[in-house]
């Protein structure tokens, strides 16, 4: 007989299923649970709650596993391209060779963006955030595409609203960088790859050729493999929660965008930076910064350091640290914050405040130092996790649309007063 749980609720005990997903993890279906008790559970910030199921990604933060689909994060940081894993997010298997040239020909088909958006970017001052920039843009290609908006869409318009919106990104992430700079735009070339694509269209300038390193291609093909899904982070779950009202992609990915530029979420990356610098140019003393962190009455936090999930390590800092020594061997760089940023990392593995707590490296500590070899502006990088990011929010809003989930909508415990008579201003 398969598994129940029994809460015992005053005298009456009810019954509950457990769901056991794939590697045995078990979840306590408690869907009835209001309906038979009036009770609803109490879990702040969902450390403990399953929101849905998925067959997308598996993490088990104990063991310091990441799979997309049933396959390593190794494995496909170190063998794959990223149109690769965004097709394996989205459509659930590796495409054949003809599937992947077919994919990789419907993106480049549509890595253009309306030239009016040109005039958005211009009304927006240069010194705007990244960040802020992207789910601007994000929200006029809902005005820019509104088929997008009809919930129930054919399964090929929504197909196409995805290709469109991942052929787009890298043109829109190379024109806010551009914004920042005040340089003119570099069109996409088609016959380049997705990555080389947005390389140039960054790096490249209308007066020149822009020459490709494969060097930089195979870094920033790895950061963004890496951080192409992660199951129900907090930006994912804000895309689902978005999603499951049946808003459009654009706005339901505009709200992960939002999420994920929080400085505990993907916005750590240019806070680790920052933080880096900042001991570097204050005499780089890592251990008054580590006691700093651990001071209770200081709100300073490690920066990139702690994972809600991983408790054990998170491999993909694993891979990020070993890129970034390589990256920089390669490309001749000396970084005297890859160094602060190791002697940090030591000091903090050594120390029992971290030990005990369970905190380890983030995919955040190591990739600013990539990001920035690679050339790219600090306030970038979390734009970059974006970037990267995006296969992951869409499969995971693909996958709410196909099963039909209803609209997200947790409950609460009031504690606020109990009714009172409203009394005219005068007598309050
Ligand atoms: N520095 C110092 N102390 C920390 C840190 C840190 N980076 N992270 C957690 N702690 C401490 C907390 O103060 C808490 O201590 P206590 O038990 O004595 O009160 C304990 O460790 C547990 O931390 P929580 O905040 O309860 O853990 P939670 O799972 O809610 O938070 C989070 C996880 C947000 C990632 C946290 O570790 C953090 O703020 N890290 C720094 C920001 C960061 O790097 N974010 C990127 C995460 S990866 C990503 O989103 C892509």
């Amino acid at each position: 007989m398969s598994e129940t749980a029994k809460f015992v609720l005053g005298d009456k005990t009810h019954e509950f299923p457990v769901h056991v997903g794939t590697e045995n993890e078990k979840g306590i279906d408690i869907s009835t649970l209001r309906g038979s008790s009036g009770y609803v559970t109490y879990d702040v910030g969902y450390k403990n709650t399953g929101a849905t199921k998925s067959s997308i990604t598996y993490i088990s933060g104990e063991e310091g596993i990441l799979r997309y689909r049933g396959y390593n994060i190794e494995e496909l940081a170190n063998k794959a391209s990223f149109l690769e894993v965004a097709y394996l997010l989205l459509e659930g298997e590796l495409p054949t060779a003809s599937e992947l040239s077919s994919f990789e020909e419907e993106i480049t088909r549509h890595t253009l963006v309306n030239e009016k958006l040109k005039f958005v970017f211009d009304a927006l001052p240069s010194g705007a955030h990244p960040m802020g920039q992207l789910m601007t843009m994000l929200s006029m290609f809902s005005a820019y595409y509104p088929e997008a908006l009809n919930p129930h869409r054919s399964e090929e318009g929504r197909k196409l609203t995805i290709i469109r919106l991942l052929a787009k990104m890298p043109t829109l992430v190379a024109m806010i960088m551009k914004n920042k700079q005040g340089h003119p735009n570099v069109y996409p070339k088609n016959k380049l790859g997705y990555v080389e694509n947005f390389l140039r269209m960054t790096f490249g300038h209308v007066t020149e050729d822009y020459t490709i390193d494969p060097v930089v291609v195979s870094a920033m093909n790895k950061l963004l493999i890496l951080h192409a899904d992660h199951e129900q982070n907090c930006s994912t779950s804000a895309v689902r929660l978005v999603g499951s009202s049946n808003a459009n992609l654009y706005a339901s990915v505009g709200a992960g965008v939002a999420a994920l530029w929080g400085p505990l979420h993907g916005g750590a990356n240019q806070k680790v930076l920052e933080m880096l610098e900042a001991i570097k140019d204050d005499g780089g003393d890592t251990d008054k910064w580590l006691n700093k962190a651990k001071d209770k009455n200081d709100p300073f936090r490690l920066m990139g350091f702690g994972h809600r999930v991983y408790k054990n390590f998170d491999p993909r800092a694993k891979i990020i640290k070993k890129s970034a020594d390589e990256i920089l061997e390669k490309m001749g760089i000396n970084d005297p914050i890859l160094e602060i940023a190791k002697k940090l990392e030591q000091a903090a593995l050594n120390d029992s405040y971290f030990i005990d707590r369970k905190l380890f490296p983030n995919v955040d500590f190591y990739s600013g130092i990539i990001y920035r070899a690679l050339g790219f502006p600090v306030e970038m990088f979390t734009v970059l996790f974006a970037l990267g990011r995006l296969p992951g929010w869409m499969a995971q809003w693909k996958e709410l649309r196909a099963e039909g989930q209803p609209i997200g909508r947790p409950r609460q415990i009031y504690i606020g007063t109990a009714e009172r008579p409203f009394l005219d201003v005068n007598k309050r």
